[in-house]
């Protein structure tokens, strides 16, 4: 849906898209369908044996759990690793609001091991062109540049080096740089309506900045974009990690990138981090009740998990302890498996859970113990980042990395 008008109750089959996440079922999106739906391929067993022997460390325990769960010529990227030629990350965020919330943390942490672990160079898109073209409450581009460089200091904070990371906001980026202009203009021209409609289902009504921003949001993943950074190595190989909600925009780059002779980017998806009332949403800023912010107090993220959090438990204590909880649905243990480390606890926590001998009320424990000790690392971290740290991650400027 691509005006975010329309919500549909109780879909019959899962609506994922940048603008939408919605499932049909309380366990969430059926993700292989989606994989089969969309031509990835999923994340096995061999590719992360493959990628531990490559990098000769253990996986981020995000890509262990399937959190990462599906690719796009992943395996493309690891060769190129293995004999030693360069690469490059590219993620984005779109600055809408002040508050960026849990589910935003799971890309950019995951780039961040992915940066630290292959020292590679990442670039950052603020699209705060695309927020303003998109939000009817956002009256005038100044908001969502202002909230570009506000969000910047969130993702600094998550420790990208800042001798191998570029930050950069489209409004600044496209103003400055002729290559990226030159890039998104020679993309405008190959891409037809007919394909942006099939592809991300815009119609007659949308504005014509909407129609033509898939361009702004492919035109990263081409080294030439980047002249500072890449000089004249115009096709070195990118890697995007991002929730599958972004793919149908690197769809389109993949199929236009042969026509300008350009490599097409590989891709690493993750799933949604869910809603505090379950599954079968998505957390996202535009309902404050379904998320838990980077800016919660302590007690914030307290109470919310006690109110909010949906329980997989038994209706009642003694129906729990008989026939215990279900951890699909259970929020609290989903919320687990993305930021509970200790895969031993884990496991512990799930079975006990499961055979009812774990109530909720004991499982939101612990799940509050991890996330305000996450919130508040994160808020200690953030602190840190002055305007000056902010400037320098946004200066375009070669990056340390040799070619
Ligand atoms: P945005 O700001 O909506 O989201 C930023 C990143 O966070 C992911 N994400 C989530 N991941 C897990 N669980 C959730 N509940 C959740 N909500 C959001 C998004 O998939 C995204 O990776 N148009 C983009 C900005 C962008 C971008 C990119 C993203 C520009 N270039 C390249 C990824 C890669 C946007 O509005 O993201
Ligand atoms: N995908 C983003 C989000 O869910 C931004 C977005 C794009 C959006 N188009 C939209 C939000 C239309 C609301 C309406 O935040």
């Amino acid at each position: 849906m691509a005006d975010n008008t329309e919500v549909i109750v109780n879909p019959k089959e899962d609506i994922v898209d940048p603008w939408t996440v919605q499932s049909s079922s309380d366990k969430g999106v059926d993700y292989d369908r989606l994989i089969e739906k969309f031509g990835s391929m999923r994340i096995n067993d061999d590719l992360i044996k493959r990628m531990e022997k490559v990098t000769g460390k253990p996986v981020h325990h995000f890509i262990r759990r399937g959190i990462f769960f599906s690719h796009r010529e992943l395996e493309m990227i690891l060769e190129k690793y293995e004999q030693k030629q360069p690469f490059y990350l590219y993620t984005g965020r779109g600055p809408s609001s002040e508050a960026m919330h849990l589910g935003h943390l799971v890309p950019f942490i995951c780039t961040q091991w992915l940066q630290e672990t292959f020292d590679v160079p990442l670039v950052i898109q603020m699209t705060d062109d695309e927020k303003f073209l998109w939000k009817e409450e956002i009256k005038d581009p100044d908001q969502t540049y202002r909230l570009a460089y506000e969000n910047a200091k969130d993702i600094i904070a998550c420790g990208f080096d800042i001798n191998k990371t570029f930050i950069f906001s489209d409004i600044d980026f496209i103003g400055g740089c002729p290559e990226f202009y030159k890039n998104i203009c020679r993309i405008e021209k190959k891409v037809t309506f007919n394909q942006v409609k099939a592809i991300f289902g815009f119609n007659e009504s949308n504005n014509i900045g909407q129609v033509s921003f898939p361009a702004i949001q492919a035109a990263p993943s081409f080294s030439s974009s980047f002249p500072k950074i890449f000089g004249g190595h115009t096709r070195v190989p990118c890697l995007i990690p991002c929730a599958i909600d972004q793919d149908p925009y690197f769809r389109m780059t993949r199929d236009v990138a042969p026509k300008l002779k350009f490599l097409k980017p590989a891709l690493l998806h993750s799933v949604f981090f869910p809603a505090l009332q379950g599954a079968q949403g998505k957390m996202s800023s535009s309902d404050p009740t379904s998320s838990i912010f980077l800016t919660d107090t302590q007690k914030e993220i307290e109470d919310k998990i006690n109110k909010y959090a949906y329980s997989g438990g038994g209706a009642t204590l003694e129906e729990h302890r008989k026939k215990g909880g279900d951890l699909d649905t259970d929020v609290s243990y989903q919320y687990l498996r993305f930021f509970l480390e200790d895969d031993v606890k884990l496991e512990r926590l799930g079975k006990e859970y499961k055979t009812g001998s774990l109530t909720t009320g004991d499982l939101k424990k612990e799940l509050i113990a991890v996330l305000q000790k996450l919130v508040g690392g994160h808020q200690e971290k953030r602190q840190r980042v002055t305007e000056d740290i902010v400037k320098q991650y946004m200066k375009p400027r070669p990056l340390n990395y040799k070619f």
